[in-house]
């Protein structure tokens, strides 16, 4: 059994599918064993008190300095014993320190179809704003490995979403998040902890019974 870290930053809804999935036992290979907020007063806490999972707070201003976090942060993963580490709208970019420790072992949803509307600058509503402001017609939402480029490591599962009229950047948000990432976060997790995906030459490959 794969023990999971889940980062986060705000309303978590991204961490109740996990939450969810791992109630419907979708997820058999694996378990969340800690949630980390980079705020104290995320929202996606609550979840994970409801849902009795550990909970520790990261705060990346109270360390004075990159290598002082990255410590603290090794210190809980390595102390929870973590395989997998989901993020899951955590908004405190990951140093190459931490990347470098856990290569091809972090996930993360961004709600685009990366390689559009992604890299510095590009998350939460801005993405969406982004897509609306060009005019695409699909968007969606995209899970992928971290490596030490912004939303630019090998990609595990994409979903298109369509743009309709009228759409403000909050409705397509919630259309992209019910559509795509709510389903496929926790479908990459459970391929993850299955030993189902590996990666070659910066892509990803998902053995075929799984899917
Ligand atoms: C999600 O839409 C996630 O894709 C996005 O933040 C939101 C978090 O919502 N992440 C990024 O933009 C990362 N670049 P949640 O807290 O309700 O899961």
């Amino acid at each position: 059994m794969l023990n999971i870290a889940v980062l986060v930053s705000g309303g978590g809804t991204n961490l109740q599918a996990l939450i969810d999935a791992q109630n419907r036992s979708e997820i058999p290979g694996g378990r969340i064993a800690v949630v980390i907020s980079s705020k104290a007063d995320a929202y996606a806490l609550e979840r994970a008190k409801k849902a009795g999972i550990p909970t520790e707070t990261l705060i990346r201003k109270e360390y004075s300095s990159q290598e002082e976090y990255d410590a603290a942060l090794l210190q809980i993963l390595d102390c929870y014993q973590i395989g997998l580490i989901v993020l899951a709208g955590f908004m405190t970019i990951i140093s190459d320190n931490v990347i470098r420790h856990y290569e091809n072992k972090i996930i993360n949803v961004h709600p685009s179809l990366i390689p559009s509307f992604c890299g510095e600058g590009f998350y939460g509503l801005r993405v969406h704003r982004a897509v609306l402001e060009k005019g695409v017609k699909l968007t969606g939402a995209t899970v992928h490995f971290v490596n030490e480029v912004c939303d630019g490591g090998p990609i595990i599962l994409q979903k298109a979403v369509e743009v309709l009229e009228g759409d403000t950047p909050e409705i397509l948000q919630r259309r992209v998040m019910e559509q795509a990432e709510w389903k496929l976060l926790p479908k990459a997790v459970a391929l993850f902890c299955e030993g189902k995906i590996t990666v070659h030459n910066g892509k990803t490959k998902i053995r075929e019974d799984s899917i």
